[in-house]
């Protein structure tokens, strides 16, 4: 078996969470890292074990002979450096959301059906053990007809300052979290087409942070007729939700992926690196990557790239999720329910869309 040759872009939280996955892949090695800070990235190859480090990802795609790479960067970069890497004629896992514009998302379909590489979309919701059988006993018809999918994925916000950024994050939750309910949803349901979009968002907890939605609800309608509700929130106290519940004419699945089968921990002086917020009531998890389904969608990506298929989840699928975020944010711009197939007005970040609207309100007042 051929070693398959891994280059990391990026040395933050995700790229942590890809070189320990792909580390437990036989025949995979993570072999050439690169990011701009030199103190961090010489500490991160060296936690991690790589050999080659690069401050510049056009020198690790012209000098480390790798066979993929991992854009695990901020959001505004994902478009320029998947076209590069794409160029370079290597295969590229993106991370999410796919990019910023629709544009960019044909631009990187296109570059790679003309290189012959595969794009991988790492959406792990659809490789996460607990929502693979809840997937499972619904398709074997445990549930009768599934009219109905409600999906939450919210926390207390992120951990780096671009997130709160309007240029660098393109977003706010629903870039952030957003996108991986609704594509959790497309991929429950089978991927049916998506037929309109109605969406409510405002910056409910971190206003002195961010211009941008901290707080969202979706619905989806499909075109066969099933709905998806979705909620994400970085207003969310008290450690992170992941739930789904799925509704169908002869039953019902709840899967709380994160505390449900978790353990539940009262601990008055807290406990850890994060003794603070691990006083009263917590649920630490084990086997976390795992439970995530981080390791699984990287082994399918590889398996993808040895066996020349197309990936599960792949550019396609990202540009889905950004056309329906894109409608989200006019949705909610307007108040109006928005039909798709939906083409934004010219925006370099997808929540200027609700923003201008939230502005001209403000202004008018
Ligand atoms: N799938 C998931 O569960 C998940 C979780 C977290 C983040 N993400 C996504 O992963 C991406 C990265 O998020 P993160 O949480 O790791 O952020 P982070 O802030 O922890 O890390 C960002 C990294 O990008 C690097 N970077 C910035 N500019 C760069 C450049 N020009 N060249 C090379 N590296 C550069 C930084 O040095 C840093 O290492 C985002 O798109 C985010 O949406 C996905």
């Amino acid at each position: 078996m051929k070693e398959i040759k891994v280059g990391m872009i990026g040395s933050g939280f995700i790229a942590r969470v890809h070189c320990q996955a792909l580390a437990t892949l036989p025949g995979v090695r993570v072999t050439a890292q690169c990011s701009p800070n030199e103190q961090r990235r010489l500490a991160f190859v060296k936690e991690l074990g790589i050999s080659e480090s690069y401050p510049d990802h056009r020198q690790l795609l012209a000098e480390a002979g790798v066979d993929v790479v991992v854009v695990a960067t901020p959001n505004h970069l994902h478009a320029p450096m998947a076209l590069d890497v794409i160029s370079a004629g290597k295969h590229v896992i993106m991370e999410k959301p796919l990019c910023l514009t629709l544009d960019q998302a044909d631009q990187i379909i296109d570059a790679a059906r003309r290189q012959g590489v595969l794009v991988a979309y790492a959406e792990e919701l659809c490789f996460v053990p607990k929502y693979l059988r809840a997937k499972e006993l619904a398709d074997a018809g445990a549930v009768g007809q599934v009219y109905r999918v409600n999906q939450v994925e919210k926390h207390e916000g992120p951990y780096s300052p671009w997130f709160w950024q309007t240029r660098q994050a393109g977003g706010g939750i629903l870039m952030d979290m957003g996108c991986h309910s609704i594509e959790f949803a497309r991929w429950f349901l089978g991927k049916p087409p998506v037929r309109a979009v109605t969406a409510w968002m405002d910056t409910v907890l971190h206003g002195d942070k961010t211009e941008m939605e901290d707080d969202v609800i979706v619905l989806l309608e499909f075109a066969t007729g099933q709905t998806a509700l979705l909620e994400s929130s970085w207003a969310l106290l008290g450690g992170m939700d992941s739930i789904t519940h799925v509704f169908g004419t002869a039953g019902v699945i709840h899967a709380d992926l994160l505390k449900g089968m978790g353990l539940q921990v009262y601990s008055q002086p807290g406990y850890g690196e994060y003794a603070p917020a691990t006083r009263g009531w917590s649920y630490p998890d084990y086997e976390w990557s795992w439970q995530n389904g981080y390791p699984q969608e990287d082994a399918h990506f590889i398996e993808c790239i040895r066996t020349g298929t197309q990936p599960a989840e792949s550019a396609d699928d990202g540009r889905a999720v950004l056309e329906i975020m894109l409608a989200c944010y006019a949705s909610a711009a307007s108040g109006r329910r928005i039909e798709l197939p939906y083409r934004p007005p010219p925006v370099a970040a997808p929540v200027e869309i609700w923003l201008q609207s939230r502005r001209g309100a403000a202004g008018g007042k």
